[in-house]
């Protein structure tokens, strides 16, 4: 604290993100990241972009990207936004289409960005409760509100909501923003873009940092109506107009543009995830159904925070939330197999 920061500054409640340790011979598996690299397509176009070419700003709409993802998803360019991360597309969505008199409404059990972002930009908000399997259940959504936003699958769970109560969803609330984010969506899920057309109120996010394993390079993106994605671009243009540099726009392009390479990895992390969870069972823990890349797991005998201090102990690392209703529960990446393997010997020493 210092007497030079502003009201507004001393009373953010910033995210706290997951640890990235500078030992390397962690078996890290606490922040979602891909085991597998990225694309090698995708590497050599950033490669090939490393020329004198930097000294030039990049396209401020990063058009080139955008069209590689209207291209793999069927939509117009105009449908899609770009950003510096989902995270920095969600913050614009926050500014741009969420600021109404009514709250916003989440799950409580969630991305915990959402809440800081509404702390950031004076959103109010409340939190809709999961069921006692830790489901969405949408007709729990049917009260005023200035907008609905969730990940698909949701997120620490990794429980998935099927498409046809998303559209149950949005037809109930044809006045408000709705947005699915769909950050996990690729490891076994269905995505929600396939219905932009159909809903003026959808706006669809995901993320190349996890499916397409580019966390580093931070790109994100939303799909939906023209005039929902003017209001980001609005936003966009009002704060920082190149978001995205020559390199991200042409890897994240490139990555897209390689789907064989992509299916591929994606069948890889499903399959050690049904493996691990077996595993994981075998041990004794309660795994909530995952369509994701990470489980939630709990174990009846065992104390969560106890278990990731001991894991821990061993250069294991997961990721533990103190909130009341999941401190029983880590979250686990799926790791290579290899990692996987050396959580699970983890665990049956501390089980
Ligand atoms: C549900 C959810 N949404 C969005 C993000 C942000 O992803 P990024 O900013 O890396 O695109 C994350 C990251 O973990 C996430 O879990």
């Amino acid at each position: 604290m210092s007497k030079f920061w502003s009201p507004f500054v001393k009373n953010l409640v910033p995210y706290v993100p997951g640890e990235q340790p500078k030992l390397s011979k962690l078996v890290k598996l606490n922040t979602n990241e891909n085991p597998y690299g990225p694309s090698p397509r995708a590497i050599a176009a950033m490669q090939a972009e490393l020329n004198d070419s930097l000294r030039l700003y990049p396209d401020p709409n990063g058009e080139r990207l955008k069209q590689a993802i209207a291209d793999y998803y069927g939509v117009q360019s105009s449908q899609v936004f770009v950003g510096n991360g989902s995270d920095e597309v969600l913050a614009h969505i926050f500014h741009g289409l969420f600021q109404h008199g009514r709250p916003l409404l989440f799950p409580d059990v969630t991305y915990s960005f959402y809440p800081v972002y509404c702390g950031l930009y004076g959103i109010p908000f409340e939190t809709v409760a999961l069921d006692e399997r830790f489901r969405i259940r949408v007709e729990d959504y049917a009260r005023p509100n200035g907008g609905i936003i969730f990940p698909n699958p949701n997120a620490p769970t990794g429980c998935l909501l099927p498409l046809e109560a998303i559209e149950r969803l949005l037809e109930a609330n044809p006045d408000s923003v709705v947005v699915v984010d769909e950050a996990y969506v690729d490891f076994g899920g269905e995505t929600a873009i396939t219905l932009v057309d159909r809903h003026a109120n959808l706006l669809v996010t995901q993320t190349l940092s996890k499916s397409r394993s580019l966390a580093g390079l931070r790109v994100g993106l939303a799909v939906g109506h023209p005039e929902l994605i003017e209001a980001l671009e609005r936003i966009k243009n009002s704060f920082n107009s190149y978001p995205l540099d020559r390199m991200a726009i042409v890897g994240a392009a490139a990555a897209f543009e390689d789907r064989a390479y992509f299916e591929q990895t994606c069948r890889q992390v499903i399959a050690s995830r049904e493996q691990l969870v077996g595993e994981l069972q075998r041990l004794g823990f309660e795994v909530l159904p995952s369509a994701a890349n990470f489980v939630f797991a709990r174990h009846p005998g065992r104390d969560a925070e106890g278990l990731a201090a001991g894991l821990r102990e061993q250069g294991v690392i997961v990721r533990h939330f103190k909130q009341e209703r999941i401190r029983q529960f880590l979250r686990i990446t799926i790791g290579a197999p290899e990692q996987n393997q050396a959580l699970i010997d983890a665990l049956a020493g501390l089980c």
